[in-house]
């Protein structure tokens, strides 16, 4: 029998144009588009041409306009300072025209770039809205990475003005942002012509004359700015995310589908209504902050939740739970791992019990897969629906989910239910076939995407066509392994490329990599991800020592940590290392990280027929055990 998902769903593979011409009209258009989908350039599709629009219109001056500037917009809560600051869409209009009246002072207009490297803080999301209303580009870097890694999106992206804080507030201590990003700049071969520095309180910072204003003061002297008209196929935002090699990719979402897909997204997949409070406990620095603390919730006209702390040690386990009870929270997104972090500290679920949670609906889980654990203790202790939903940096909103507007399936632990409307989502072999119902194979989204997905690539097409539509001709490659069975439900198994998930945080080995080979006395690595009970995976390095070389190996693993923490940053949690004697290979010299990873794990693996040397397993088992791992009763099959 028929229901709304699916009469949703098959209309939206059928019929595109109808379906998201008809979405569109939930927007407000300068100029409506000339077609809703251009497929004249394929592989490069494009959602409505010929529209203009601004996204900050939609997310901010439509709701003042239309006598809702009194509702909250923004409700900033940092546990750590003892802060809460509530925002109406009325001050949030005027701050946001005071920042892009600063920005287009500094010489910022439509299609230039702005870097903000920024703590989650309302400005942040100011600065991020400002952008949108001068029709500037943004491209917020997460705090977690450091200087190098900053350096190379300054680079890539060449903003005219970058924005930042003096620091940012972790559970245990603040950290100098000012310092990194002065480094960045030293670092970056282009350098921005200003950078606004919003001090804060906790720690100030040193400005540099000539280069650096003052947030306060710059807001203070700048005019109010309007809205600039854009193109709905100019690009909104780079977000960078991990690629396969140490040079990130730069993901663009434009401004006219991605508008419609967010406030499509929000009644739809996440049954939200206008008015009611939504969280998103993210980073602006990554895609769930981006899509749904600040443009989703703000364009359906909802008070988002800007949270600068953590699910424990701010200062306990019950932080969410009293969030969601004092703001009157109706849905909270976060990633699986904040939910263990939970459970560990708080298994009984004591100071959920503290607290009247009536008003809360729905848990939404992401960025990584969502173990049958820690959805069942979460059905357990929030006696709401807990919905795992799969999606991308390159989607900017949910592949795969249960679409809690249209029409809730049963949850199957493991799986984040069927593909959303607009995704036709398939199982391929080996031969590029369609793969038997439940047979795991490479997940692919069949073109074109929906509107809000990647156009893109930052001034880099050649290596989008490369990354994601050369392997599968007619088809976007999500780089996910995985099935779908015979109820048309989707199970999402894992990454087929080198990318690890840590804490919800996408992480590139091949980026470790480059940095342990660059060690003196390293000869060859490897670094893979292992299971770790709270943030997923975690990654760990192989070494091999150049010959003659006899420093105690201890050394070289603090030294080469280091490294990766100085490069990459403390985000990529690289911790643990151990020197082997050499790698395990298959015969033409492909380094078996899989196998790798299945002895660390303790999983049972199949003994690869190419390897050149199969004692060498023995050697990594034995290397593995003496830091901890490959305790399980792994052994090859
Ligand atoms: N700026 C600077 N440094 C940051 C940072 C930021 N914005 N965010 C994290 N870091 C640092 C942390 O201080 C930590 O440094 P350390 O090695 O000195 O301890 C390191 O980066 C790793 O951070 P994180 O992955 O957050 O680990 P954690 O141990 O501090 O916390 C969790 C673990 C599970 C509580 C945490 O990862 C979490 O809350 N996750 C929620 C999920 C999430 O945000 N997912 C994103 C996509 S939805
Ligand atoms: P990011 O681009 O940081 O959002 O990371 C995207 C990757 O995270 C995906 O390609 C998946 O590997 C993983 N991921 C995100 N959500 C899920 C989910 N619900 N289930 C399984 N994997 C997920």
């Amino acid at each position: 029998m028929s229901n709304a998902y699916d009469a949703a769903h098959r209309r939206s593979l059928a019929d595109p144009e109808g379906f998201w011409g008809e979405a569109a009209l939930d927007l407000h258009w300068y100029r409506r588009w000339d077609r809703v989908l251009d497929a004249s350039r394929a592989p490069f599709y494009r959602w409505f041409p010929g529209g203009m629009v601004n996204t900050c219109y939609n997310a901010v001056d439509r709701h003042v306009e239309a006598g809702r500037g009194e509702q909250l917009a923004l409700i900033y809560d940092s546990p750590v300072t003892n802060t809460i600051r509530r925002i109406n869409y009325r001050e949030l209009k005027d701050e946001v025209a005071r920042l892009a009246g600063m920005l287009a002072g500094l010489g910022v207009g439509r299609g230039d770039r702005v870097v903000i490297y920024m703590p989650v803080m309302p400005e942040a999301v100011i600065a991020m809205l400002g952008c949108a209303r001068l029709g500037a580009i943004h491209s917020v870097v997460f705090g977690g990475f450091a200087p190098p890694e900053l350096a190379t999106r300054i680079d890539d992206a060449m903003p005219k003005v970058i924005l930042s804080a003096s620091c940012g507030i972790e559970a245990q201590r603040t950290i100098s942002y000012k310092p990194l990003l002065d480094r960045a700049i030293e670092l970056a071969r282009h350098k921005p012509a200003a950078c606004v520095i919003l001090q804060r309180p906790r720690e100030r910072a040193a400005l540099i004359p000539g280069r650096d204003l003052d947030w306060g003061e710059a807001m203070a002297a700048a005019t109010p700015h309007d809205c600039v008209l854009v193109e709905a196929t100019d690009p909104l935002y780079i977000l960078y995310t991990s690629g396969t090699t140490g040079q990130p990719k730069g993901v663009v979402h434009d401004n006219g589908g991605h508008l419609v897909a967010m406030r499509w997204s929000m009644r739809n997949v996440y049954g939200i209504q206008p008015g009611e409070v939504f969280w998103a406990a993210s980073d602006v620095g990554w895609a769930v902050g981006h899509s749904y603390m600040v443009y989703a919730p703000l364009i359906h006209g909802c008070t988002s939740i800007v949270f600068e702390g953590k699910p424990v040690g701010t200062p306990d386990a019950g932080t969410f739970w009293r969030i969601i009870a004092q703001h009157g929270v109706a849905a909270l997104f976060t990633a699986p791992t904040a939910f263990r972090a939970i459970k560990r500290e708080d298994p009984e679920g004591k100071f959920i019990r503290n607290y009247d949670l009536k008003g809360f609906r729905t848990l939404f889980l992401a960025g990584e897969r969502t173990d049958p654990d820690t959805l069942r203790w979460a059905e357990r202790q929030l006696k709401v629906p807990v919905i795992d939903h799969w999606w991308q940096t390159e989607t900017a909103w949910p592949i795969v989910a249960n679409c809690m507007g249209l029409h809730p399936f049963p949850v199957k632990p493991g799986s984040p239910t069927k593909p959303v409307p607009g995704y036709d989502v398939r199982v391929l072999d080996e031969a590029h076939e369609p793969a038997p119902t439940g047979k795991v194979g490479a997940l692919v989204i069949k073109l074109p995407l929906p509107p809000g997905t990647l156009p893109t690539l930052w001034n880099a097409d050649r290596r989008y066509v490369e990354s994601y539509l050369e392997e599968f001709p007619g088809f976007y490659k999500t780089a996910d392994a995985g099935y779908i069975d015979a109820d048309g439900y989707v199970f999402v198994m894992g990454r087929t490329d080198d990318i690890i998930n840590v804490a919800g945080h996408r992480l590139s080995t091949g980026a470790m990599e480059e940095v342990l080979a660059s060690h003196p006395d390293v000869a060859e690595c490897a670094v893979i991800g292992v299971e770790d009970e709270l943030k997923g995976q975690l990654p760990l390095g192989f070494l091999v020592l150049k010959a003659g070389v006899n420093r105690p190996p201890g050394e070289i693993v603090v030294e080469v940590v280091r490294m990766v923490r100085e490069r990459i940053g403390p985000v990529a949690a690289f911790k643990s290392a151990t020197v082997v004697p050499r790698l395990p290979k298959t015969r033409s010299g492909k380094i078996l990280r899989g196998t790798m990873q299945k002895i660390a794990d303790g999983q049972d693996f199949r003994l690869p027929a190419t390897i050149d040397d199969p004692a060498i397993l023995d050697e990594i088992g034995e290397a593995l055990r003496g830091i901890g791992y490959a305790r399980g009763k792994g052994a090859a099959g």
